[in-house]
């Protein structure tokens, strides 16, 4: 009902004045005690009295019934205090005794809601257990911590009952729930609760509403042995630890309208039939458990609850389709990651007489879509991962959501596509072909647009990269789209991701990339440009990562002065180009890796939210390491690489390389480079890969490079190094091929004798750490050594060093989520318990 303007501005004043009369007149005054108690509780609360709306206003001139956030009992003469309503008052630090003391005073008080504060994780306020006639008690959202508190069972008269979000911890087993008799509504969610959830809670006699999602209860779910009385209409049980499986007579809980289970460990076999017992079911969660769940049905058409607006069955072991035929109401389907295999029955679209919104189909293994189909009034959705060939479906013109990624779709992207609404939209990996056809560029509300991984050809139509300023992820890469990158990137240009990778692209970098502020990853790699250093992007601070891999750039570098303005690159690839000069003088040196990062966030761009549904959409880039090409799935902060291999550089490989202490892999390898390497390469401590082949490096191998505990590849092969390869650190576990085609070298790994040559270079700078059997001693000195104590001395021993490598690997692989991309085994590479092969696996 819309109430005009003037009605709103003059008739509501008008009402409260009189019905703050009404107040004042009818009920007698609210007593002095008590507005002492309040005046006493508002002067021990921290609050902030910018933010408040109701404790700033409250003073002593005025009733204190009529104060904001304070209900009188009008009904007898003297009006009592009884509810304090203080949620999201702003108010910090912890509940003072002297708060407490004045609370208890207010022994009428029925209803206390102290939601959406920060108590500072103060102690659960036992004050608050002696005012025995509460029956509402809100500390949602507030801040509190400890044990939970057992006590809270006195307060017999409770019906409302919310914790949710708080840490709350210790177990509830054996509190007596059996006492709240009158309670309705309880929530515990999202706090650190743990142990078994008590049966005695889910048998309340006026129970409605039990939600305990995100806490660390374990155990099974109870008997309900009073089904008949029960009246418990919602359970909300998700992201726990329950095991055993779902009891049968969970199903006779008639009164069910939202149950969620999901996220748990139960176990089984399960019917889907079951849930035809719960007439008046609306939202049914079973996704990511253990369980299997059997789809099939007796001869009833209407087999599920009518009323069902949502059903998630996500990971349920499915293998085929249940029959969802007659569900009037369904808006919510999810049936991702089962084994449905076949094809998508073309009534899905027609679920809920095409009220269906969301459908999510994504990780199994469906072939096609039956034909014939149209889809309809879909918001969201999700066929990715699967086999799905033929046509791409075309989505309804109001779809906001689309992923078809990861199938075996072959058509060329349709021309008519309507995108207009669309925020996310996904066709990579498959077997596209065609171009790309300009209409895409009336989805103006697109986010993310991921063409990647097919078989596209032609230009790129430049309207892309004159696309709104929503648009932050555009990926491209491994197509054959040719021609050059011909656009203008717009002043708002929003673009944080750009990968333009593995095409034929030609010409130029447009330089109103520079426009692109928010710029964190730019991927230009395997192309056929052919231009000088991009030079404009240094003032796009927030660039992570920049390839320029195996293009035709070329020149003199001139912008890469110390502690440039990219604070946060950590992955730069420039191998494999024309680029000259000399190295020494402007070697990079950026934060990210000389400081590392301790925040372990991965790149990511966030969509907004819709509904609960949220994605995150992780950047990948594929990137030269260890011989191997490797996609990088997410990009972890810490991880930085430098790549300038394959280029003309010359001079000398500066000292401030040792300023990178955060770097992973460096490739220096098949320039003209010349010098010695520096000593300072072994404060590299976190290098995993150093590849300096193909130079003209020259002197001895420094010690200090065997003091790189993670070393995993290292190549030195093909310059002029001479001398004793140093011997006792594991510089030795190297293979021959590491150190080859240096005239001068000797010792092992190679089976060259020092002696048989005149070592003319061994003692000249007399570093005695060559002449000491190191393999000898080390054990000794690193039991003696701090650090060294276990780690070092192992480190030498090659079997030992495989082992912990496999388990580095097995940590890194969690956080890297490194896949393998190409099998390119390089011979130097130590291939035993290399990360990349169980990756790939
Ligand atoms: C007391 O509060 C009322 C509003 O609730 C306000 O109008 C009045 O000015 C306040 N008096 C004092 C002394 O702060
Ligand atoms: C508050 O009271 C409790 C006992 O009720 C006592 O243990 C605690 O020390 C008191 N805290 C302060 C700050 O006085
Ligand atoms: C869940 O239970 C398993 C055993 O069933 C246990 O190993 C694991 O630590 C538990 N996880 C949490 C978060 O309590
Ligand atoms: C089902 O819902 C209706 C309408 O809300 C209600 O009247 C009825 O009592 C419910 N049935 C059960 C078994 O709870
Ligand atoms: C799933 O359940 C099976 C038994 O049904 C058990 O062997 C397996 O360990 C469980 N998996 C997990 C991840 O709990
Ligand atoms: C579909 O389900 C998968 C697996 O649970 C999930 O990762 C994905 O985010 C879902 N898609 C959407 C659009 O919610
Ligand atoms: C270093 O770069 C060269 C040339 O780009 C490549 O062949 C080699 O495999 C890379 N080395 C490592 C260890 O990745």
């Amino acid at each position: 009902m819309k109430i005009p303007l003037f009605t709103k501005v003059f008739l509501v004043p008008f009402l409260s004045i009189l019905v703050g009369f009404g107040i004042i007149s009818v009920s007698s005054q609210c007593l002095a005690d008590q507005k002492s108690l309040l005046l006493q509780v508002k002067r021990n609360l921290i609050f902030n009295p910018s933010l408040s709306t109701k404790l700033v206003q409250w003073n002593q001139s005025t009733d204190c019934c009529s104060w904001e956030g304070v209900t009188c009992n009008t009904s007898s003469n003297s009006a009592h205090v009884i509810e304090l309503d203080l949620n999201n008052e702003s108010i910090s630090g912890c509940l003072q005794n002297s708060t407490l003391r004045s609370l208890s005073g207010l022994q009428h008080l029925e209803r206390l809601n102290l939601a959406f504060n920060n108590f500072n994780s103060s102690q659960f306020p036992a004050g608050i257990f002696s005012l025995t006639n509460l029956k509402y008690l809100n500390l949602s959202t507030s801040g509190f911590s400890g044990e939970f508190p057992s006590s809270i069972v006195n307060l017999t008269q409770l019906v409302y009952l919310d914790f949710w979000t708080n840490n709350f911890s210790g177990t509830i087993s054996s509190i007596h729930f059996e006492n709240l008799v009158n309670l309705e509504y309880i929530d515990l969610g999202l706090n650190s609760l743990s142990g078994t959830v008590p049966s005695s809670l889910f048998a309340l006699p006026s129970l409605r509403k039990l939600f305990f999602s995100y806490n660390n209860f374990h155990g099974s779910l109870p008997n309900f042995t009073d089904t008949d009385s029960s009246q418990l209409d919602t359970l909300y049980a998700g992201w726990n630890n329950l095991s055993g499986s779902v009891p049968n007579s969970l199903f006779d809980l008639k009164s069910f309208s939202r149950l969620t289970l999901s996220h748990n460990k139960l176990t089984g076999e399960s019917k889907l039939q079951n849930l035809h017992r719960l007439k008046n079911l609306t939202y049914f969660n079973l996704s990511f458990n253990n369980l299997s769940l059997d789809p099939r049905h007796d001869n009833s058409s209407s087999f599920l609850p009518p009323l069902l607006k949502e059903l998630k069955l996500a990971s349920c072991r499915l293998q085929e389709f249940p029959d969802l035929r007659h569900l009037p109401s369904l808006i919510t389907l999810d049936l991702a990651q089962n084994q449905i295999s076949g094809d998508i029955p073309n009534w899905i679209w027609n679920i809920g007489n095409g009220g269906l919104q969301y459908l999510n189909l994504s990780v199994n293994q469906l072939e096609k879509l039956q034909e014939p189909y149209v889809i309809r009034n879909l918001i969201w959705i999700d066929l990715r991962s699967n086999h799905l060939r033929g046509k791409i479906p075309l989505p309804p013109k109001n779809v906001y959501f689309l992923d078809y990624s990861n199938n075996f779709f072959s058509s060329r992207i349709p021309t008519t596509i309507n995108l207009t609404a669309a925020i996310f939209f996904s066709l990579s990996s498959n077997r596209l072909s065609g171009t790309i056809p300009a209409s895409i560029c009336s989805a103006t509300n697109l986010q993310l647009l991921d063409l990647s991984n097919n078989y596209l050809s032609g230009n790129v139509p430049s309207c892309l990269f004159e696309f709104s300023d929503t648009l932050g992820v555009l990926r491209l890469g491994n197509n054959s789209l040719t021609g050059n990158i011909s656009g203008i990137f717009g002043n708002d240009c929003g673009l944080e991701t750009i990968d333009l990778s593995g095409n034929l692209l030609e010409g130029h970098v447009p330089e109103s990339l520079a426009n692109c502020a928010n710029l964190e990853v730019l991927n230009l790699g395997n192309n056929r440009l052919n231009d000088s250093f991009p030079c404009f992007l240094k003032d796009s601070p927030r660039l992570h990562v920049l390839s320029l891999h195996s293009n035709a750039f070329h020149g003199v570098i001139t912008c890469q002065e110390r502690n440039g303005s990219w604070e946060n690159l950590q992955i730069y690839d420039i191998g494999s180009n024309y680029f000259t000069g000399n190295l020494s003088q402007n070697f990079p040196v950026w934060k990210a890796m000389k400081d590392g990062r301790n925040d372990v966030n991965v790149l990511g761009f966030e969509f907004p939210s819709f509904g609960n549904l949220r994605k995150t959409y992780q950047d990948a880039v594929t990137i030269n390491i260890k011989g191997k090409r490797l996609e990088l799935v997410k990009i972890l902060n810490i991880f930085t690489s430098v790549d300038i291999s394959n280029n003309h550089f010359e001079g000398n490989i500066p000292d401030t390389i040792g300023e990178l202490t955060s770097l992973v892999s460096l490739n220096l390898s098949h320039n003209s480079l010349s010098g010695s390497i520096p000593k300072s390469v072994g404060t590299l401590k976190l290098l995993e890969t150093l590849d300096l082949s193909m130079n003209k490096l020259t002197g001895k191998i420094p010690v200090e490079l065997g003091e790189i505990s993670f070393l995993e590849v290292l190549d030195l092969s093909d310059n002029q190094l001479t001398g004793k390869i140093p011997t006792g650190s594991q510089i030795q576990t190297f293979s021959e091929a590491s150190f080859q085609g240096n005239k001068g070298l000797c010792g092992p790994p190679l089976h060259i004798n020092c002696n048989r040559i005149p070592v003319i270079t061994a003692y000249d700078d007399g570093d005695l750490g060559d002449t000491i059997e190191w393999e000898f001693v080390a054990p000794e000195v690193g039991f003696a050594v701090g650090l060294g104590i276990v780690i070092l001395p192992l480190m030498f021993y090659s079997r030992w060093r495989s082992f912990y490598y496999k388990h580095v690997d097995n940590f890194l692989f969690k956080f890297f989520g490194i896949r393998h991309q190409k099998k390119n085994i390089h011979g130097r590479i130590r291939s035993q318990g290399s990360r990349i092969q169980r990756a790939g696996s």
